[in-house]
């Protein structure tokens, strides 16, 4: 296995972690664990405030350190390593362009709450790295103090990996279907589970990766096909999706993995032009008993798909109804290529509504978990109201088939509408 094509970013010292206050005091977010950008932020303490000028010790750094490296470094999803001088040096215009129209960082929330895995440059920070490029990228005197990418996982040493049952070939190109593989862990009693990390073994072809579990119970079976569902019981465990953070439940959170159950990967995969091969791992850390609340994936989603050939905006939207007072924790939109906007609603039992995310310009290669900063409590009877639109012409560039009626099917030529959300019962 190549690791240097393993591991997303890690990034955890002692010595980094000192730079919490600073860091906080700046009034970034402040995310829950530390990880990802939250430990990258901690750079800011690095460069320090005495330089403030348009160079790169003196702030363009801290910007890039703290809002592209995360992804733009060796062995990460990022095409190029954004962290040194020299590296960042040459991309200039490509950076100016990709933040003016807004493409980098990657975002697509124009509405809603407030994210803890917000990673949007604020006006300063944007036109801080805007007028360093235009004004020639100079270097400035002094030393900027490098953010490090460890191997490692991030959800800290699992007590169970599950690996994919083989290694898969990636074609050198072509399309590739979605494919599940389909893994028996032998759990012999419930597991719960606090933290779920799900690595590409090959982040050169591996989009995204769907984990979860699969629980072939003919009971269970019978019980769903009289409901009119699919005739299995299956739950979310996450994914991996570039940039993303794993599952960390807060103490007291945990999620459920039944007995019997079968852990499955759904991987998508993009060939590179190059045969590769990619077997995947899923990290578990098991909760030392049963939780005070189970997680649940929740999902408000419809079947009833039908967007005409041609057809600007088609809509159409899915209702979930809380039953007992619940707590949101986040929200993943999907849908597939002609997708355009996503909105997810509540209404309260007063009737009363409040927009809870609203993404713009959907886009399929960033199947984004929106992690609510403060999660959301909601009342009994309270009901969530998820819309997705789509654009099928041909004026949509991602449309894979301008000609074709699109209706619900796993293939990225047809289309979903799916509202995942996480939450649990108080
Ligand atoms: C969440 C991960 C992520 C973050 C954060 C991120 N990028 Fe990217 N970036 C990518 C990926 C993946 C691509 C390639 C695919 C694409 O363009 O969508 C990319 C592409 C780019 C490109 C185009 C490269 C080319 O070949 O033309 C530039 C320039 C860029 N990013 C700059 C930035 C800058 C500057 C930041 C921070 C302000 C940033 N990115 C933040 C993941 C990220």
């Amino acid at each position: 296995m190549e690791q240097a094509d393993y591991e997303p970013a890690l990034v955890r010292t002692g010595a980094r972690l000192a730079g919490w206050g600073p860091v906080l005091r700046r009034g970034a977010s402040a995310p829950r664990v530390p990880c990802f950008g939250g430990v990258l932020l901690v750079l800011f303490a690095g460069a320090t405030a005495e330089a403030q000028d348009d160079t790169w010790v003196g702030g363009a750094a801290q910007v890039v350190h703290a809002h592209c490296a995360s992804c733009h470094h060796v062995g990460g999803p990022g095409p190029m390593a954004l962290v040194t001088y020299d590296q960042v040096r040459p991309w200039g215009k490509a950076i100016a362009r990709q933040v003016q129209n807004g493409r980098m960082p990657p975002w697509h929330a124009v509405a809603g709450g407030e994210f803890s895995n917000d990673r949007r440059l604020d006006d300063a920070e944007r036109e801080l790295l805007l007028r360093w490029v235009a004004g020639g990228m100079a270097r400035g005197e002094g030393v900027v103090e490098l953010p490090e990418f460890e191997q490692g996982w991030r959800i800290g040493e699992p007590d169970l990996v599950i690996e994919m049952p083989e290694v898969v070939t990636v074609p050198a190109s072509g399309e590739l279907p979605y494919h599940d593989y389909l893994v028996d862990p032998g759990f012999t009693e419930d597991v719960w589970v606090k933290a779920a990390e799900s690595r590409p073994g090959n982040s050169k072809v591996v989009h995204h990766i769907i984990v979860g579990y699969l629980i072939e119970d003919p009971l269970a079976r019978r019980r769903l096909a009289a409901q009119g569902q699919e005739g299995r019981v299956q739950g979310s465990l996450g994914g991996y999706v570039p940039g993303d953070e794993p599952l960390i439940l807060e103490p007291g959170l945990a999620r459920l993995i039944p007995k019997g159950s079968k852990i499955y990967f759904q991987m998508h995969y993009t060939p590179n032009g190059e045969e590769q091969t990619d077997r995947s791992r899923l990290g578990l850390v098991f909760a030392d008993g049963p939780p005070n609340h189970e997680v649940k994936t929740g999902i408000a989603s419809s079947p009833f798909i039908r967007i005409p050939a041609g057809s600007e905006d088609t809509s159409l939207s899915a209702t979930f109804r809380f039953t007992s007072e619940s707590v949101l924790l986040s929200m993943r939109p999907h849908m597939h290529l002609r997708g355009k906007t996503f909105e997810y609603r509540v209404r309260y039992p007063d009737a009363s509504e409040e927009v809870l995310l609203k993404v713009d310009d959907y886009d399929f290669g960033w199947q984004t978990n929106y992690m609510l900063q403060t999660p959301k409590v909601l009342p009994a009877g309270t009901e969530l109201i998820c819309t997705g639109s789509w654009d099928n012409t041909a004026a949509n560039p991602n449309n894979p088939d301008a000609g074709k009626t699109a209706s619900w099917g796993q293939q990225t030529d047809d289309e979903m509408m799916i509202g995942f959300f996480e939450y649990y019962h108080r």
